[in-house]
C-alpha cells in the first residue's frame, strides 16, 4: 500500500517559477530561540490563538507563548534548566520532550498529565549532542488534536563539538528552522480534525502545507550556504523534498545529532516526526523553492500531492553568508562486532485496516491509482470520506490500532528494559503494508538493519524515529542511560498520531 519512494514524477519535472513579486506571498515567520533565563528556567505558556492563515475568516489554534506553534528552545550539552509549563488552554496537556535523553519523571509522557490552569515543571540535565529535537503535547487519546490546533516546538541543543564546525548558524539568515506540517480547513475556516475510519487508518490527511505556520511562504536569506534544520511536524504524512532547480541537498545531520559526513541527495524522504538537517548550496544568489514530490499511498496523492508541489521559496539575496559545507562533521561510535540478541520486538498492528481499505476502495481510489489519472468524481468522493466519514466512538478509536497485539491501555504496566545496557530491538510492520515511523522515548538509537539491508546514509546516525513499512523490520541498537518508573514510563509509538492515539503504542519501564 505504501508506494515507497514513488518518486513519479522526480525523473523529468521542470523547474518551476518561482512566484513575481507581485503575488502577496506570506513571509516565512522564524520561531524566536527561547534561551534559560538568569534563574536557569524556561517558562513556557500552552494558550488559545487566532490565526488569519489565508486571508480568510480568523482561525482558532493553540500555541506556546504565542498564537501557533512555539519558541525554538535552545539548550547546551552540559545544561540544566528548569522548563515551567503552565496549561493556559481549556484541555490537558503534557509537554513532552521528543528526543531528549532524559528520565522518564520529566519525559512530559501520558502519565504528566497537565490540567487546564495548572503548572508543570521539569528539570532538563542536558547531556547528548547538538541536535534539533522538538517538543509537543502526549496526553492519551488527543495528542493529535493538540497538534493540529499548533502545539508545537523545536529545541535545539547545541555543544562545542558542533561550535568547532564551519556550519552556517544565524539564526533565521543562513540557518532556516522549517516545520512542516499539512493541514485542511473546514468550510468557516476552522482546523479540520476528526476521528473516523480514515483517519485511525490512514492518518491525518491535509490539503495544503504550512511551513512555520504560513501556506508557501517565502523568505529572503543570506547569499551563501544554508542550514535547512527540518521538521516534518505533520501528524502522518511523508514528504519527498527537492529544491526546485535540482540542487543537492547535503544532509548533515538525523533525529539526534550530525552525521559522521554530510549525504548527498537529489531527494530527501522525511517521515512523520523526523528531522534532517540540511546545507543547502545558495552561494550563486539564485531563487529556489523546497519542494515535494508525490509520495506515499494514493490517499496522499490526492491534489495538489499529485504532483511536485512547492512549499517554500528562498531567495538568498540578503548578506554574505559565511557558513561552510565541511567534509567530516562528527564522530559517531562504530558500532559493536558482537552485538546483543534481540532483547524486545515492537510489532505495529491495525485492526480496522481492511473496513478502511474497504470505505476507500468504494470510493474508486485504487482502480484510479493504477491509471495514474485524476478523476475529480473519485477525488471528490474520497475528500467526502475524509471530511464527513462518521467519527469513531471512543471505544471504537481506542481498539483500531496496537503494539504486540494490543491497544495501548494506560494504567497496565508496560513492559521492562534494562538501565545502561547496549540492547538490540526488532521493531515490525504487521501485515498491513502500512508505513509506521516508530519512536522510542528516552534514548537515541541506531539502526543496523532496514528490512534485512543497512540503513540509508543519512539513517545511519543518531535516530529516535525508524520508518517500518510494507510488512518489513528494523532493527536498532539502543541504550537507556536513565530510569523510568512504572508513574513515569517511557513510550514506544507509531508517530502517526492518529496511529498512536487509537492504541498504536506501548508504555516501558527502565531498571537498573
Ligand atoms: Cu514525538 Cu512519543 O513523541
Ligand atoms: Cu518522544
Ligand atoms: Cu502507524
Amino acid at each position: 500500500m505504501f508506494g515507497g519512494p514513488a518518486l513519479s514524477a522526480a525523473a523529468g519535472f521542470r523547474p518551476t517559477r518561482t512566484h513575481a513579486q507581485n503575488s502577496a506571498r506570506p513571509p516565512l515567520s522564524v520561531p524566536p530561540e527561547l534561551r534559560v533565563d538568569a534563574g536557569g528556567a524556561i517558562l513556557l505558556e500552552a494558550q488559545p490563538g487566532s490565526m488569519r492563515f489565508q486571508g480568510g475568516p480568523a482561525t482558532s489554534t493553540y500555541g506556546i507563548n504565542g498564537p501557533y506553534l512555539g519558541p525554538a528552545l535552545r539548550l547546551r550539552r552540559g545544561q540544566k534548566a528548569v522548563v515551567k509549563v503552565h496549561n493556559g488552554i481549556p484541555q490537558a496537556i503534557t509537554m513532552h520532550w521528543h528526543g531528549l535523553i532524559i528520565p522518564g519523571a520529566v519525559d512530559g509522557g501520558p502519565h504528566q498529565g497537565i490540567l487546564p490552569g495548572n503548572r508543570w515543571s521539569a528539570e532538563l540535565s542536558i547531556d547528548q549532542p547538538s541536535a534539533t529535537l522538538w517538543f509537543h503535547p502526549h496526553i492519551y487519546p488527543m495528542t493529535a488534536e493538540l497538534v493540529i490546533k499548533g502545539l508545537a516546538g523545536l529545541l535545539i541543543i547545541d555543544d562545542d563539538e558542533a561550535d568547532r564546525l564551519p556550519l552556517p548558524s544565524r539564526w533565521g539568515v543562513d540557518d532556516l528552522p522549517l516545520i512542516i506540517q499539512d493541514r485542511r480547513f473546514t468550510s468557516d475556516g476552522q482546523l479540520f480534525e476528526r476521528f473516523n475510519i480514515v483517519a485511525v487508518t490512514n492518518g491525518y490527511i491535509g490539503d495544503r502545507v504550512l511551513v512555520n505556520g504560513a501556506h508557501f511562504p517565502e523568505t529572503r536569506t543570506a547569499r551563501g550556504w544554508l542550514r535547512l534544520r527540518i521538521l516534518n511536524g505533520s501528524n502522518a504524512r511523508s514528504y519527498a523534498l527537492t529544491a526546485s532547480d535540482g540542487r543537492s541537498l547535503f544532509v548533515i545531520a538525523s533525529d539526534g545529532g550530525l552525521l559522521d559526513g554530510p549525504v548527498e541527495l537529489k531527494q530527501l524522504l522525511v517521515h512523520a516526526a523526523e528531522r534532517f538537517e540540511v546545507l543547502v548550496d545558495a552561494r550563486s544568489g539564485t531563487a529556489f523553492d523546497l519542494m515535494t514530490l508525490p509520495v506515499g499511498p494514493d490517499i496522499m496523492q490526492l491534489p495538489p500531492f499529485d504532483r511536485p508541489l512547492p512549499l517554500l521559496t528562498i531567495r538568498p539575496d540578503g548578506v554574505d553568508g559565511n557558513g561552510k559545507l565541511p567534509d567530516r562533521l562528527a564522530t559517531l561510535p562504530t558500532l559493536p562486532e558482537n552485538i546483543p540478541p534481540v532483547s524486545q520486538e515492537l510489532v505495529m498492528n491495525m485492526f480496522r485496516e481492511k473496513e478502511g481499505m474497504m470505505a476507500l476502495d468504494k470510493t474508486g481510489l485504487m482502480a484510479k491509482g493504477k491509471n495514474g489519472g485524476t478523476d475529480p468524481a473519485v477525488i471528490s468522493r474520497v475528500v467526502d470520506l475524509i471530511v464527513n466519514g462518521p467519527a469513531l466512538s471512543q471505544p471504537d478509536q481506542l481498539s483500531a490500532n496496537g503494539v504486540n497485539g494490543r491497544p495501548f491501555a494506560l494504567g497496565e504496566a508496560g513492559f521492562a528494559a534494562s538501565r545502561d545496557q547496549l540492547l538490540r530491538w526488532r521493531i515490525a510492520e504487521g501485515s498491513d503494508r502500512m508505513l509506521h515511523p516508530v519512536h522510542i522515548h528516552g534514548c537515541q538509537f541506531r539502526i543496523i538493519s532496514q528490512d534485512g539491508r543497512p540503513p540509508e546514509p543519512q539513517r545511519a546516525g543518531w535516530k529516535d524515529v525508524a520508518p517500518i513499512s510494507a510488512g518489513g523490520a528494523s532493527e536498532i541498537l539502543v541504550r537507556f542511560p536513565h530510569s523510568a518508573g512504572g508513574d513515569a514510563p517511557y513510550m514506544a509509538h507509531c508517530h502517526i498520531l492518529e496511529h498512536e492515539d487509537s492504541g498504536m503504542m506501548a508504555q516501558f519501564t527502565i531498571s537498573c
